[in-house]
């Protein structure tokens, strides 16, 4: 396995491989993914296996234009309409009712199907050239961090894949916000890269916000999650001699201060962790951020870091 720039010559390597049932890593404006043909079980079964992912986790299928979007579903609500003419492409995914192209496998089982269009140009070529949708779990083993750069995909993985397309440090560094649109009201199943209040601009309520409603449709989803080895606290204030990530000047080589702004937080959150955690310390000391819409997605990442592996 090799990790290769996405030159015409490997995109098109890339595409039969995936078309031929192969499984490829690639480049979103997220994070890295594990991509293989959604509507192929067997490579979609090999994906869950090299992620070491529990088959009642489903996968969102990655999509390069909104008529292969509806392909893959079998309604396609107003809603629908609305968000991805706003938002796509881009780390928005919708939940959807599942086409019955789509295997039982890709959906774990669910009659639902979340698709997105990513908005990073070597992921849409990737879908053009295949002319299949991807499933695309993000390229970490489970519960562990996401990459959001080629060369931090973790060496189990990429000793799986056919090839690792290198298409540069993620822009958003934070998974898409996941949309449920196949109920009586939309309902936001994961924060992310779309924060709350830009969709319910977009789409005018009501929301459903309920936590009890958003947990039983999440299937799979653990409340540790994106979790570096280290143990991670959220604290007011680092700290002086311990490893962290800071707002304010580090005061030693093993804190990183980190920007005041939400989106460049995200951008870089993971790959701060990960080289904090290359170091080998116990423990990761994050100054808790603000709160606020904007900072959603960050406090949701951060408080599954911090989950220990025996929480409820
Ligand atoms: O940004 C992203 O979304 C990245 C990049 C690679 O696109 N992908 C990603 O995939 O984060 P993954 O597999 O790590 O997370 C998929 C999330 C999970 O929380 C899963 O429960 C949810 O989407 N999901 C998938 N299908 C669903 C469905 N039918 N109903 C409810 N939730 C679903
Ligand atoms: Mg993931």
């Amino acid at each position: 396995m090799e990790i290769l720039s996405p030159t015409p010559d490997v995109l098109d390597r890339a595409a039969t491989a995936l078309r031929s049932g192969g499984v490829v890593v690639i480049p979103t404006e997220t994070v890295y993914g594990l991509a293989c043909n959604a509507l192929d079980a067997d490579a979609v079964r090999r994906v869950f296996a090299i992620k070491g992912r529990p088959a009642n986790n489903p996968l969102i299928v990655h999509v390069a234009s909104e008529a292969q979007a509806r392909q893959v579903t079998s309604a396609w609500p107003e809603s629908a309409t609305v968000l991805a003419a706003r938002f796509w492409p881009g780390p928005l995914t919708m939940v959807l009712p599942r086409a019955a192209v789509v295997p039982d496998v890709t959906a774990a089982d669910l009659d639902t199907v979340a698709v997105r269009m990513p908005a990073h140009p070597v992921a849409l070529e990737l879908i053009r050239r295949a002319g299949v949708p991807l499933a695309a779990p993000s390229a970490n083993p489970f519960m562990r961090l996401s990459p959001t750069r080629a060369e931090d995909v973790d060496p189990s993985i990429v000793s799986q894949v056919t090839m690792v397309l290198d298409g540069g440090p993620c822009d958003v560094g934070l998974e898409s916000t996941v949309v449920d649109l196949s109920g009586t009201a939309p309902m936001v199943l994961r924060p992310g890269g779309i924060p709350r209040a830009a969709l319910e601009a977009a789409l005018v309520g009501p929301w459903i916000t309920e936590r009890t409603e958003t947990v039983t449709r999440s299937p799979g989803m653990h409340p540790r999650h994106y979790a570096p080895r280290a143990t991670i606290r959220l604290v007011a204030s680092t700290p002086p001699g311990a490893a962290g990530l800071v707002f304010s000047a580090p005061a030693n080589p093993q804190q990183i201060r980190m920007p005041s702004e939400p989106q460049a937080y995200g951008a870089m959150l993971y790959a701060a962790l990960r080289r904090l955690d290359l170091l080998g310390v116990a423990e990761i000391f994050v100054v808790t951020p603000p709160s606020g819409d904007a900072w959603e997605a960050v406090h949701d990442r951060l408080r599954r870091a911090s989950t220990a592996l025996d929480a409820p």
